[in-house]
């Protein structure tokens, strides 16, 4: 069944669970979702980006998501729209029947560019208010996505930067947290704490901590009910990358996140955790790999079967380390 993200998060508190939410962008990626959600009897979130929507088209996304609603109805699912860059974007999906919305109002419009706290407090308010009315659960972002090592924002092959962050962005600072809070009333915030978007995340091996988790804590300790939320949460899996590059990829050498900082995160009270690359990866390798090895083979689904099966073991490992398995 379909629900808001402020009831499974709400529920994901009260037992002391995460979420991952998984970006989709087809059918294969839905079905590995669901099919590790059913062996674990988890509920889900599933989120489409603007680069999602101009890929399938706003209704084929939406309908792929309808389609896992009424395959299991047993699971609540939440359909939620990642990064909205203006509020007539929420309003959009609100519309269209998406359960929960993210306006991004740390960025500009062009989604590139910082925008001021004015602004943000703004746009964001503007969406809260239309989505309450509609029963519909508002993210918003306070602090720039960007890396701690070297201010970029999160690059897309690992060699050109997309644009260079102020250090003061990248930590969401707790007071200024505590106000948007007040100021928008909205349900869930995700928060910059070291994470970024994309595969290239950290160059060296993380072996401490890559996380700034003190500040979840202070962050959580000052809006305990509002749900925090970590975007660029891709572990960036070392097997998956060796296959990629043993079958014939060029992916440069490169670590995400690891899973047992992520854990940490949701002992203080991170509630929803993005992933998109992990898949996006686990998809390619199984891909190149099948592909290689079956050479005579020229039937697609069988290509996109293996797609679905290494995608739906990041899934599964997902929902068991977050603890989401069994709270379906
Ligand atoms: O937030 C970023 C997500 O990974 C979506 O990326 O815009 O390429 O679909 P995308
Ligand atoms: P990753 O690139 O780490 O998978 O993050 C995805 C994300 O934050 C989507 O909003
Ligand atoms: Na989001
Ligand atoms: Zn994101």
């Amino acid at each position: 069944a379909l629900i808001s993200m402020r009831q499974l998060l709400d529920h994901a508190a009260e037992h002391g669970y995460g979420m991952p939410a998984f970006n989709v962008n087809n059918m294969e990626q839905v079905h590995a979702i669901m099919q590790a959600a059913d062996a674990t009897n988890s509920p889900v979130i599933m989120q489409g980006s603007a680069g999602a929507r101009s890929y399938a088209g706003e209704p084929f996304l939406r309908h792929l998501i309808l389609a896992a609603i009424e395959m299991y109805p047993h699971i609540p699912i939440c359909m939620h729209q990642d990064h909205g860059s203006e509020p007539a974007v929420c309003f959009r999906s609100i519309q269209s029947g998406f359960s929960s919305v993210m306006m991004d109002g740390s960025l500009m419009a062009d989604a590139k560019t910082p925008a001021s706290y004015e602004y943000n407090v703004d746009v964001t308010r503007k969406v809260v208010d239309l989505a309450h009315a509609c029963g519909v659960s508002v993210e918003g972002e306070l602090g720039c996505l960007g890396s701690l090592e070297t201010g970029m924002m999160g690059e897309e092959d690992g060699h050109g930067a997309e644009g260079q962050l102020d250090h003061s962005m990248l930590l969401t600072d707790p007071e200024e947290a505590a106000d948007f809070v007040r100021k928008t009333g909205v349900d869930a915030l995700a928060i910059a704490i070291g994470t970024s978007h994309g595969a290239y995340k950290f160059t060296k091996k993380p072996t401490g901590n890559v996380l700034r988790i003190d500040r979840v804590k202070e962050i959580h300790a000052r809006i305990p009910s509002v749900h925090l939320v970590m975007h660029g949460s891709s572990s960036v899996p070392e097997d998956w990358l060796a296959i990629i590059n043993n079958y014939g990829g060029d992916m440069g050498q490169t670590y995400g996140v690891p899973v047992e900082e992520i854990v940490e995160g949701i002992k203080h009270g991170v509630r929803k955790v993005n992933i998109d690359t992990d898949l996006r990866m686990a998809s390619t390798g199984s891909i190149r790999k099948h592909l290689q090895e079956n050479r005579s083979n020229f039937d697609p689904r069988k290509f996109l079967k293996d797609s679905t099966k290494g995608m739906m073991e990041i899934c599964k490992a997902r929902y068991e380390a977050f603890g989401s398995a069994g709270m379906a």
